[in-house]
């Protein structure tokens, strides 16, 4: 297993997002265990690319519990219909919100969360869990953060 990460700062976001891919993939392989490899995966991603806020809610006991992130602290149980996450989960697909404050039900966890991207790892038609990235800045996700890290649900659906 690699022991850091190699991302340079000066890097675009499609770069750092080109340069950290394989380095999860890397940091995962052989590792069956699935916390630990999602632990890897947020601890990269807020490593690489500098998030505000990065986690996931696994889909069990009828809701979304919260599970390995990195970041300030995170409410932990979220209904299927509430939130972002809720949307993602019910919607089966990822949801940009560029202004969280326009976002009809947006479950505010921190004040200082202005805009998330959230993306659904499913397998076999069932979401298994969601990946929920916060920014302190508005508009802070774009095509770009869908494109890649929509690649990397797929590795995490391999997980299952
Ligand atoms: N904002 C999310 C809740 C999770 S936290 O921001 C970490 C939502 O509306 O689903």
């Amino acid at each position: 297993m690699a022991e850091s990460l190699i991302i340079d700062t000066n890097l675009s976001k499609e770069e750092k997002y080109k340069a950290l891919l394989p380095q999860i993939e890397a940091l995962t392989a052989g590792e069956t265990d699935l916390i630990a490899n999602i632990s890897n995966m947020v601890a990269a991603l807020r490593q690489g690319m500098g998030f505000f806020w990065v986690g996931v809610y696994f889909n069990k006991e009828g809701q979304l519990v919260l599970g390995p992130f990195q970041g300030p602290i995170a409410c932990t149980r979220i209904p299927y219909h509430k939130g972002v996450c809720g949307a993602c989960y019910t919607q089966q697909k990822t949801m940009l919100v560029p202004d969280v404050e326009a976002f009809p039900g947006h479950i505010a966890c921190s004040s200082d969360s202005k805009s998330e991207i959230v993306l659904p790892a499913i397998k076999d038609g069932e979401v298994k869990l969601v990946l929920d990235v916060d920014s302190d800045q508005l508009n802070d996700f774009d095509e770009v953060d869908q494109q890649y890290l929509e690649q990397l649900m797929k590795l995490v659906e391999s997980w299952y």
